[in-house]
């Protein structure tokens, strides 16, 4: 049954946001965490562009397709916030983390934190980065079923213990198992159903996982504040924009929950995607290896790792048919439109690039592995400057989309190095968004060592 989100104001020439709500209280959330590109094809369809649905207990407008993400992500008339958008969903778990800040904050935040990501940094992020890959494949016992996804996350959490944390000295194996389950927690309670903390809910299990975050990050400060090191948590605890602006304490324990979240299940994702097609894809497999070989370092620099073209354009590729974020949550603050449709002050919005990067409205053959697509003589990403966003648009723009190639090409580089894989032509990774996407079976490949 077809509804509008509200009625038009009698003066204006706009038209209703049309949509339906679902099955009671559970609205669409399951449809979504099952396979969102269908549900929205079906939107797309019925409604065209803009329409609404409930998920996650409220009512939110889906903006479809690259002109309407414009819109939003945008942002020229100012009328969307991320703040109350996000937190709605990731609010009690990364509050004040730079992504649910807005307006003046968020760009006194933001010109503190850019001075963490600047290029001489990531670069020697990256040199340190080659100790850390290199003992954590150590620890890989390759086979014929060897389950890519979770030795992906220990080992992109070791990394980001490694160079976010600058070590976690003192905290046993078992602690760290632990300070995954409560990551694990905050990032699954997302969409959780019941959104309030009783006992054996994804909610709680968020909450807990929160607390016990903060007491970690927060046990390690005063050494990062004495420290001069290079790794972010250091850097975040001295750097100062070009005005003088510094981080106090409470800001850096929650910047560093947040980056720790948004780099973390971010680049795992990405490089399942990349090790699943090129496991199906031998010719790639053997070209981002040739590549990688004639470099003629295990260890390459952040210029070095510029020159893995080939590389470039499989990440490129995977992000788009796998997009780490596939959703972005923003509220509208006043009365506004999107493609000349009415959206009140008030509204949850979700724009969302991983529909996009689907639609065969923007990209030939949308399903095909093609990275060539990105190629200089094809750029199909071209078409439209919102065709491909998997680090998202306008200010909010992600400010580690550097250091996330540095790091999943490293990866890759060792990876292809040390292994050769393969994976059946005809695998379909079984997805599941109640978070952001993983695969369900852990996604096998045979993996051999070279
Ligand atoms: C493949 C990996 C990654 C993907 C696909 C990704 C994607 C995104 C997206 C889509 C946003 C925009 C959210 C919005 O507009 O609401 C974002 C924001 C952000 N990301 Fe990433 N990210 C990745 C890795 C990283 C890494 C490694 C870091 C840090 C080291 C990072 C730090 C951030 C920060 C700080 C923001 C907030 C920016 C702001 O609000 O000003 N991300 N990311």
């Amino acid at each position: 049954m077809v509804k509008v989100l509200a009625e038009v104001p009698s003066h204006s020439d706009l038209r209703p946001v049309p949509g339906s709500p679902g099955i009671p209280l559970v609205g669409h959330t399951l449809d979504y965490i099952r396979d969102p590109l269908a549900l929205f094809r079906r939107r797309w369809e019925e409604f065209g562009p803009v329409s609404w649905l409930s998920a996650a207990r409220s009512r939110w407008v889906v903006v479809l397709g690259p002109d309407a993400c414009e819109v939003v992500l945008a942002n020229r008339d100012r009328a969307f916030v991320n703040g109350s958008g996000w937190r709605r969903l990731i609010g009690p778990f990364f509050d004040r983390g730079l992504m649910l800040l807005d307006a003046d904050e968020h760009l006194k935040h933001r010109r503190i934190m850019q001075q963490a990501f600047t290029r001489d940094r990531l670069a020697r992020y990256t040199e340190s980065l080659h100790p850390a890959i290199e003992s954590g494949l150590d620890g890989w016992r390759p086979g014929p079923d060897f389950a890519a996804y979770p030795a992906l996350k220990s080992l992109t959490l070791d990394l980001a213990t490694s160079i976010f944390m600058g070590g976690a000295e003192g905290t046993t194996p078992q602690e760290m198992a632990a300070l995954n389950r409560a990551f694990i927690g905050c990032v699954q309670a997302a969409t959780a159903l019941v959104r309030y903390p009783l006992p054996g809910t994804r909610w709680k299990r968020g909450l807990d996982g929160r607390r016990e975050l903060e007491a970690f990050v927060r046990s390690y400060l005063p050494a990062r504040r004495r420290s001069d090191a290079d790794d972010l948590f250091s850097v975040l605890c001295r750097i100062e924009s070009e005005d003088g602006h510094r981080f106090d304490d409470d800001d850096v324990v929650d910047h560093m929950i947040f980056l720790l979240m948004a780099a973390h299940d971010t680049s795992t994702i990405t490089l399942s995607t990349m090790l699943q097609y090129l496991g199906q894809h031998p010719q790639w497999q053997q070209r981002c290896r040739a590549e990688s070989e004639s470099l003629g370092t295990a260890s390459p620099t952040l210029d070095q790792l510029g020159r893995l073209t080939s590389l470039d354009l499989v990440m490129k590729e995977c992000l788009r048919l796998v997009t780490p974020v596939p959703g972005l949550a923003r509220r509208a603050v006043t009365d506004t439109a999107v493609l000349g449709h009415y959206v009140p002050a008030g509204t949850y919005v979700t724009v969302v690039p991983h529909f996009t990067h689907h639609m065969p409205e923007v990209w030939p053959n949308p399903e095909r592995f093609d990275p060539e697509r990105f190629a200089a003589d094809r750029r199909e990403d071209k078409v439209h400057r919102y065709a491909w966003e998997p680090f998202g648009g306008g200010v909010h723009k992600c400010l580690g989309m550097h250091f996330a190639g540095a790091e999943v090409k490293a990866v890759m580089h060792h990876l292809l190095l040390r292994f050769a894989w393969h994976v059946d032509p005809g695998y379909s990774a079984p997805l599941d968004f109640t978070s952001l996407p993983y695969p369900r079976d852990g996604q096998p490949v045979d993996l051999r060592p070279l």
